[in-house]
């Protein structure tokens, strides 16, 4: 298949890319390159690619295409968080739109990253599956809900969308994100000899591997259609169902010598849920996650060891918020986040 893949220079973007060649698709991205030099280690090859914003797709960007894997957004709480109303814009007009101008060229199948926040609020320690109430408690995970209502609106006989609810990812990319909390706990970890954490450790967290993700995909996007379509599926596995102490426990025990720290300074977390994972190995037999938290833990530790991480970069470089933050201040994006000409 010919895929566009948006967000193809981000976290999971230069993970997900190798993974779709190797299974024979022809991938195209679209980024407007935010993070794309926000690399620890040697750069990755990307596919062929546009630097384009999301807000300014045209039809030319999904023509003869087959497949959309639609990965570009602001891709967190404390983004969505700085700017709203640009979350809304963005990760929710901008992403309806791609998907009307992809069903109006044909394309058949749409991929979108959606996220297991939007159960936000669920709470206690049953296992919440896709038809649970979705209780989002911020904008990041408020844009996700609205997309996929508005691409169960499109869906039709010719036209699938898919909503991947992705737990919390983490794992080595060559374009590292460090704000995501595993690999942040082992950032700190190796740079402080302290586990960090400033909740009060209690809430659940479902943690997935970059590479499971990216290998979820790449199965949906050959399911058969009655498999998939107009369907969400929550991406991880029960494995990693755990609480941010639990995942703190990990960390401790994969940098030796490190010592968890719990401050609670945060205060009690809202967004605590456990999830089922089910849905999905049952609509795509074979499929399973392979990483566990702890072989992650490990596999950071010694990548951010083998590339030389610095407290500069773990701080800056590799934290969303603060790229974006840095930018803004240099003056090289406008406030609309639009790079300036
Ligand atoms: N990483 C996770 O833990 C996780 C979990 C669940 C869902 N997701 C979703 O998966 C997707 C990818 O996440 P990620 O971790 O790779 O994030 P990321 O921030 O590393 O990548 C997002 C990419 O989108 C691009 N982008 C942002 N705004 C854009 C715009 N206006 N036009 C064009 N490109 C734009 C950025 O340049 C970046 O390359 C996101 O939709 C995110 O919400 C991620």
């Amino acid at each position: 298949m010919r895929v566009l893949l948006t967000g193809h220079q981000g976290y999971l973007g230069t993970v997900m890319a190798p993974v779709l060649a190797a299974a024979g698709h022809e991938v195209v991205g679209l980024d407007a390159g935010l993070f794309a030099d926000c690399v620890l280690g040697p750069a990755p090859a990307d596919p062929p690619g546009r630097r384009v914003d999301l807000r300014d797709v045209t039809a030319d960007h999904v023509a003869g295409v087959d497949a959309v894997i639609h990965l570009a957004a602001l891709s967190n709480d404390p983004l969505g968080s700085l700017a709203p109303e640009l979350t809304y814009d963005i990760n929710h007009h901008a992403s309806v739109r791609l998907a009307r101008l992809a069903r109006d060229a044909g394309v058949q199948r749409f991929l979108y990253a959606s996220t297991c926040s939007v159960y936000g609020a669920a709470g206690g320690d049953a296992l919440v599956a896709e038809d649970a109430p979705l209780r989002p408690v911020t904008p990041y995970a408020e844009s996700k809900v609205r997309v996929e209502d508005d691409l169960h609106a499109l869906a039709d006989g010719d036209f699938s969308p898919v909503y991947m609810r992705n737990a919390t990812a983490f794992g080595f990319s060559p374009r590292l994100r460090a704000d995501i909390v595993l690999n942040n706990l082992v950032g700190h970890a190796l740079l402080s000899g302290e586990v960090l954490v400033l909740s009060d450790g209690t809430p659940w967290r479902p943690l997935v591997h970059a590479a499971d993700i990216a290998r979820a995909f790449a199965a949906a996007l050959v399911a058969p259609r009655e498999a998939v379509h107009d369907r969400a599926f929550n991406i991880g596995s029960e494995v990693n169902n755990v609480t941010v102490a639990e995942i703190a426990g990990q960390v401790a025990e994969a940098v030796p010598g490190s010592e968890v720290v719990i401050t609670g300074e945060n205060g009690a977390d809202p967004r605590s849920y456990r999830v089922d994972f089910s849905r999905f190995r049952a609509a795509v037999p074979g499929f399973d996650c392979e990483w566990t938290v702890k072989r992650g833990a490990l596999e950071l530790a010694d990548a951010y060891r083998a590339h030389g991480l610095t407290r500069e970069a773990f701080e800056r470089r590799f934290t969303r918020l603060a790229v974006l933050r840095a930018a803004s201040d240099a003056g090289t994006v406008d406030d609309t986040l639009r790079w300036r000409r």
